[in-house]
């Protein structure tokens, strides 16, 4: 590190070691804690490098300013580094040959510590809401200083990586007109403009799709984007893409790409690849599109073995064009009590599933649930089924809706891996592609994009879909795959992206099949299929969810320890009180009013 002069200290908290004994030296930092020994005054120093023993032995002042040094303020202390008496040397500490026998004290910035709603180091425990509303103090905790350090090490890593590969990073506005990303926006009104709004870039995808059309070829951007949905564990209102669009650029170059950016980031082998799985192959075994791949516990598909099943549950199932998937958990891995199996209702609830049926096997005997309905030719193709036989228990995920049988079984697969300790350390990558293009929504009787709307359709189906009659449901439209690829690690979607559709008729077709007259077309994106018209360069892109990868290289389950100010799931900042009223006076300058 090179080192700047002007600072008001001379060396850090967790610098000093027997190299400085006999040096004048000046510490800036925190009182992390205040002792006295019989007589004897000492105050650890801290800052975010570490600590330091302050001794007071040589003090010639009023030995009462100590008094004023409640924990928390801010001190700067003079002193000459002294080694420690042999038996105070404290091993587990960086500086702990060393101590600073103080000849000066300044109180920098007092601390009422009467009022400090918590100690970033003490014992008293502090909700996390009080946490985020202090959010200052608890930054001065060494877990999230070292958090803030390895995200920044990580976005200048990934500078790094995409200058040598090429990249030229580029900024996009932020006010913005609407760019579709599934959720809704957050709008900013024009006082210039009355009645008019901005968006916020849920991302900047045609903004780089437009940089591609203007001959930039490989642009990356680590930027800001604002998406107003239901928030959850890894989801923030507003959050980090590392955002990557290349000209000329097929899948496999992106997956290269990714590859390449993944081993700088990521403690992986030299020969690192990533996986690949198609979207249908994940949804069978893992019943999700971000499987969890460090443990097994495969999803079979055993709905053709119950088509005559007294079992009334599933015979109505099979009637219904349902589906039925099976998990056998090996005895080695696992057994349940009644207790045990009885909750997994309550794990499949949230997802609509009504139960999970089960029987065990223990010692080749069938027992227990429905075994009774489960017959030797059952069992046995049961077991061809599955990697592992024998001991242990079936469980069993039924519905006429396949996908709540899917994402019942995706449930009750991760509660497993948890519960049972299945979950090995590392990073498990894979690259989940060809997914369906449209997704149909049941709720507006419309087609959605599965991505979004400038995803290509695969190269060999383009016809298909500029053929396809936009108003069946469930014809050619709904069967069409997407040049579309997310990548995922340890079960979350870190990233995702498509080849985009670089034709303005297929594009025009695409807001067709959306169900988005010409009108709505040309209002929202008319700029943008204009471009297309004026020589457009094939290219695609993926954007990596920054926050998620912290989440991952930080080893945290959740979001907020890795933003800096983070919002809470009602997407509010409790320390500024955000978001907040304004004054009438400015809703008055942009032509506002509150119903
Ligand atoms: P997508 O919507 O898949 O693609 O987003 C890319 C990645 O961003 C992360 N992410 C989020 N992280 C935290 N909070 C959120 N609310 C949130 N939403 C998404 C995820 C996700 O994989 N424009 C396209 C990319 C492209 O096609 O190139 C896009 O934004 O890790």
């Amino acid at each position: 590190m090179t080192s700047i002069k002007g600072l008001l200290r001379t060396h850090h908290c967790g610098q000093l070691n027997g190299e400085n004994v006999g040096q004048e030296v000046i510490l800036c930092g925190w009182v992390n804690k205040v002792r006295n020994l019989g007589g004897l005054h000492f105050i650890d120093i801290r800052d975010k490098f570490g600590l330091t023993q302050l001794s007071f032995s040589d003090f010639k002042d009023d030995i009462k300013i100590i008094k004023e040094a409640a924990l928390e303020s801010v001190i700067m202390a003079k002193g000459k580094v002294s080694t420690r008496p042999e038996e105070a040397v404290n091993k587990n500490m960086k500086t702990g040959e060393v101590e600073v026998l103080v000849s000066e004290l300044k109180i920098l910035s007092k601390c009422d510590i009467d009022k400090i709603p918590f100690l970033p180091f003490g014992q008293i425990e502090a909700t996390e809401d009080h946490r985020l509303k202090y959010r200052y103090l608890d930054l001065r905790t060494e877990k999230l200083q070292n958090i803030l350090k390895l995200r920044s090490e990580t976005t200048l890593k990934t500078r790094l990586c995409l200058d040598k590969a090429g990249f030229v990073e580029v900024e996009t506005p932020i006010l913005y007109k609407s760019t579709p990303e599934g959720a809704r926006d957050y709008i900013v009104p024009s006082r210039v403009h009355p009645n008019k709004v901005y968006a916020l870039p849920q991302s900047p995808q045609t903004l780089k799709q437009l940089l591609m059309i203007g001959g930039t070829d490989k642009y990356f951007q680590i930027t800001k984007c604002f998406r107003d949905e239901d928030l959850r564990a890894d989801r923030q209102p507003e959050f980090t893409q590392i955002d990557i669009e290349v000209s000329f650029s097929s899948a496999s170059y992106i997956k290269n790409l990714c590859e390449f950016l993944l081993k700088e980031l990521f403690p992986v082998s030299e020969d690192f690849t990533l996986p690949s799985m198609t979207y249908q192959k994940a949804l069978e075994i893992y019943g999700s599109d971000k499987p969890d791949t460090r443990f097994e516990l495969k999803h079979m598909i055993v709905t053709d073995l119950f088509t005559t099943s007294d079992f009334k549950v599933f015979s109505s199932v099979v009637e219904s064009n349902g589906l039925i998937k099976a998990i056998f958990v090996p005895a080695r891995l696992g057994q349940f009590s009644r207790k045990d199996t009885d909750g997994f209702t309550e794990v499949v609830k949230p997802y609509g599933g009504k139960g999970v049926a089960f029987y065990k096997v223990d010692q080749g005997k069938r027992s227990a649930g429905i075994s009774k309905f489960i017959s030797d030719e059952i069992h046995q193709k049961l077991e061809s089924l599955s990697e592992e036989k024998g001991d242990g228990t079936w469980l069993f995920f039924a519905d006429s809706n396949a996908m709540v049988a899917h994402n019942s079984a995706d449930a009750l697969r991760r509660y497993l891996g948890q519960n049972l300790n299945l979950i090995g350390e590392g990073y498990s990558f894979l690259w989940v592609h060809d997914f369906p293009l449209l997704d149909w929504d049941e709720d507006t009787s419309r087609f959605v994009a599965m991505h979004h709307p400038f995803t290509s359709p695969k190269m060999d189906e383009v016809e298909d879909f500029l053929n396809a009659d936009v108003n069946d449901s469930q014809g050619a439209l709904s069967k069409i795959k997407a040049e579309a690829y997310d990548v995922v690690c340890n079960g979350y979607e870190i990233g995702g992206g498509s080849v985009r559709i670089y034709d303005d008729k297929v594009q025009s077709q695409m807001f067709k099949a959306l169900g988005m007259s010409e009108e709505e077309t040309k209002a929202q994106f008319g700029f943008f299929v204009e471009a297309l018209k004026y020589g457009t360069p094939p290219h695609g892109g993926i954007a990596f969810g920054l926050d998620r990868i912290m989440m991952l290289l930080a080893k945290t389950d959740s979001i907020r320890d890795v933003i800096a100010f983070p919002k809470t799931t009602s997407a509010s900042d409790l320390m500024a009180a955000s978001p907040s009223a304004i004054t009438e006076n400015q809703l008055k300058e942009l032509n506002m009013k509150w119903r």
